[in-house]
């Protein structure tokens, strides 16, 4: 894990490996962002002019290194783009902030110390260029072989850059030291799930999920509970027993309850955790398996969520559900054409045993619902559909309450993350009629996604506000990393939620 301070150091004179600063895109070529000055003078105020001749523009996402002047300890400077100048009197926005220092720090793989000189002016600034230093300071080498590990700089994954030093921010400034403390916590959960997400499938399994909750939950002063399959069994939970019956691997339902005594709403966290989504019976063509390891994430937004509202003491009790399961086909399988008696007592026909996540979601929302929090968010890869609708990057909202989908599309605006609020027509829940049972796991092939929104739906308790975030575009990267974003599992939603879990606080 990358270390992070806030040092009252001057950029000329810390000792580090390189000094990052900003470089904005002005009409008339690049402009040095606030933060830089003491780089600029020892440039003798020609930053600007070299990073032109350079070929810099100051474009999000761009890297220039340049060779220290004399008059700084670190010899090499590193000005990443922000993107355009902001409006006559206005502050650079927190994403490009969060996605410069992302591009900064992913550039500076493989490097010990850098000092980074960026636009830090306020508080929030201070925390959007500490969740992109240390989400972009992420590597997964887990399973990189210590003979690889050792050849650095061949063919040698780069370790992440290991220490960094905010400069401009005051480490006695109590809000300063709040606002670095709680990017520092959120980041660290974030990159844990991102692991989760990235380990594969034959070792992180349902119950390996299920013990990675219990140790985290007992480190935080979290309550654990985890059914396992027998458990399952004689509670009922059909849904979830159904997808998971065909692997060698049983299925868990994990409750972690964080609880603050000052707290006067519950908000409740569902996640879809499919350790590996083969499609079952129905099978997925080859081609659209290699990545289902990811089927876990909203099951690992939520834990994460979890934890965070946890470290930062937030006063609301936040009840995160992980619905554990590994969508095989197997002589055990559940069939298309099988009928799944669900924890709600609903029957469900199962057409297509690879719509599973909407099975473990259903069983996991009604159990949430038995307590009746204020609030049910659930987090999921849930369809193709909502990736050929919104996209690689952005995840859809969809909610039994339009001011809430509202506030929850808000929220993810306000931390960086991209979302769209989608609709629950009613005139598509006809299409999972069922000759033979209350509903069918599937329906109409259009507008797929909000199909399975609706299904959702019914399995949530009456009057309870309810949201469904389908993050199957954005919880795993394929191209090329970018800002803050590696390759493989983002940690999508883990923001928002943590966001919404502040906003439904007691303020402190
Ligand atoms: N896990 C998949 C959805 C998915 C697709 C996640 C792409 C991430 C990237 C889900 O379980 C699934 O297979 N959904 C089916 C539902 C269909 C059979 C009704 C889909 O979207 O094709
Ligand atoms: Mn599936
Ligand atoms: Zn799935």
């Amino acid at each position: 894990m990358t270390a992070l301070t806030l040092s009252t150091a001057g950029a000329a004179t810390l000792r580090a490996d390189a000094i990052v600063v900003g470089v904005a895109k002005g009409a008339r070529g690049p402009v040095v962002a606030p933060g830089a000055e003491a780089v600029d003078k020892a440039f003798d105020g020609k930053l600007a002019a070299i990073l032109e001749t350079l070929g810099s523009t100051g474009a999000e996402g761009e890297v220039t290194k340049l060779p220290a002047p004399s008059g700084l300890k670190a010899p090499v400077v590193l000005a990443v783009g922000l993107g355009p100048v902001p409006a006559k009197g206005e502050a650079y926005a927190s994403e490009p902030l969060r996605r410069a220092a992302g591009t900064a720090a992913r550039a500076l793989s493989g490097t010990k110390k850098a000092g980074f000189a960026l636009p830090v002016d306020e508080t929030g600034d201070i925390e959007a260029v500490t969740e992109g230093a240390l989400l972009g300071a992420y590597a997964f080498t887990a399973y990189l072989g210590g003979e690889k590990n050792a050849k650095k700089g061949d063919n040698g994954p780069k370790l992440p850059l290991a220490e960094i030093a905010l400069l401009g921010a005051k480490p006695r400034d109590k809000a300063h030291k709040a606002a670095a403390d709680r990017a520092i916590a959120l980041t660290e959960e974030i990159n844990r799930a991102r692991d989760l997400i990235n380990t594969p499938p034959n070792d992180l399994t349902p119950e390996a999920f299920a013990a990675v909750a219990t140790a985290a939950g007992k480190e935080n002063g979290i309550k654990v509970q985890v059914l396992d399959e027998k458990a399952l069994a004689k509670g009922g939970y059909g849904g979830i027993l159904g997808v998971g019956q065909g692997s060698a691997t049983p299925p868990r339902l994990v409750r972690l309850a964080y609880t603050h005594p000052q707290a006067e709403k519950t908000l409740a966290l569902v996640g879809k955790g499919i350790t590996y989504d083969s499609g079952g019976i129905s099978l997925k063509p080859a081609g659209h398996n290699e990545t289902m390891k990811c089927d876990m994430s909203g099951a690992a937004a939520v834990f994460a969520a979890v934890v965070a509202a946890a470290r930062l003491g937030l006063r609301v009790n936040v009840t995160g559900w992980l619905a554990l399961a590994e969508n095989m086909p197997s002589g055990a399988a559940t069939r298309p054409g099988d009928v799944l008696r669900m924890y709600s007592g609903k029957t469900v026909e199962v057409l297509n045993t690879d719509a599973e996540g909407r099975l473990v979601l259903a069983d996991a929302i009604t159990r949430a619902s038995e307590e009746k929090p204020d609030v049910i968010v659930d987090v999921a890869t849930l369809t193709g559909a909502m990736v050929l609708a919104l996209g690689n990057r952005t995840f859809g909202i969809m909610s039994n309450d339009d001011a809430f989908r509202t506030s929850v599309h808000e929220i993810a605006g306000e931390v960086g993350e991209a979302s769209w609020p989608m609709p629950l027509p009613a005139d598509l829940r006809k299409g999972m009629d069922s000759p033979i049972a209350d509903i069918a796991n599937m329906g109409e092939r259009m507008g797929g996604g909000l199909v399975a929104g609706l299904f959702l739906k019914e399995f949530v308790g009456e009057g309870i506000t309810w949201a469904h975030l389908d993050i199957a575009g954005p919880a795993f990267h394929e191209g090329a990393p970018y800002g803050y974003t590696p390759k493989g599992g983002t940690g999508s939603a883990i923001r928002t939620l943590v966001k919404l879990a502040e906003r439904t606080a007691v303020s402190a």
